[in-house]
């Protein structure tokens, strides 16, 4: 091995403790690497979700559904159809459904599953009025964020309630340069504020959720204009 691949080798073993993406799903098994804590946190987001008024009846979408971690609750929950997951990472959709959804719901409740890393929301063949994003924005800069915002705006119900979560800083933090899953995003509550209003959401920031790594949540709705 020369050395600027020694030194790239030890850069991405170190930076991260993971490596991003299909090689560190394999590494470290799906659940490790979308955070473990696995049954705590899959629970907390369907028991806030249902606390905060989520029916079989609504359209939930799933932003970063991982290896369907919240998935494996809301799924049996929602009504068919009515479970719309998106990732970038193929292979935590498809762990996901083989290792820890009971096939007799896929069949039953016929969730729509995409994998896509540039939110294409509007692929899903329903508009949700219902979603939320767990710890994706904590592993995404800036840029990434208000994609996210703009195009759910273009594919959300008028009425609908989208709940994200986001590390808290109280200072502007140096945040890593680029999305890394394994890399650590924090935001102030102004940022926080911002990524809604600039894209036409508006926003009430709730904080804590009992959230173990404590990430704070916060609920977006679309502006009425
Ligand atoms: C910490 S995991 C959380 C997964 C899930 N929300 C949960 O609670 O288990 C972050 C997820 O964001 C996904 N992700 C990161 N960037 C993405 C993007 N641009 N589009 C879709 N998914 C993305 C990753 O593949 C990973 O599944």
């Amino acid at each position: 091995m020369n050395l600027l691949k020694k030194l790239f080798t030890y850069y991405k073993k170190n930076k991260y403790p993971i490596s991003h993406g299909k090689t560190g799903i394999k590494e470290v098994g799906h659940r490790t690497y979308v955070g473990g804590l696995w049954d705590e946190i899959g629970k907390l987001q369907f028991e806030f979700l249902i606390n905060n008024g989520l029916k079989p009846s609504d359209i939930f979408m799933d932003i970063a559904c991982g290896s369907l971690r919240a998935g494996i609750h809301l799924i049996p929950y929602l009504n068919e159809g009515n479970y719309l997951g998106i990732d970038k990472e193929e292979d935590l959709i498809n762990l996901g459904i083989s290792k820890e959804l009971d096939n007799k719901w896929l069949n039953i409740k016929k969730p729509e599953l995409l994998i896509s890393n540039s939110f294409e929301f509007n692929k899903f063949s329903k508009v949700p009025n219902f979603a939320i994003a767990q710890s994706l924005f904590t592993h995404l800069p800036p840029d990434l964020i208000n994609f996210c915002f703009k195009k759910l705006s273009f594919h959300f119900d008028k009425k609908g309630v989208f709940f994200a979560t986001y590390f808290v800083s109280e200072k502007k933090h140096d945040n890593p340069k680029k999305a890394h899953d394994h890399g650590i995003f924090k935001y102030t509550i102004e940022e926080i504020k911002s990524f809604g209003y600039s894209n036409g959401w508006d926003v009430e920031f709730i904080g804590d959720w009992n959230h173990p790594r404590n990430q704070q949540i916060v609920k977006y709705t679309l502006k009425n204009i």
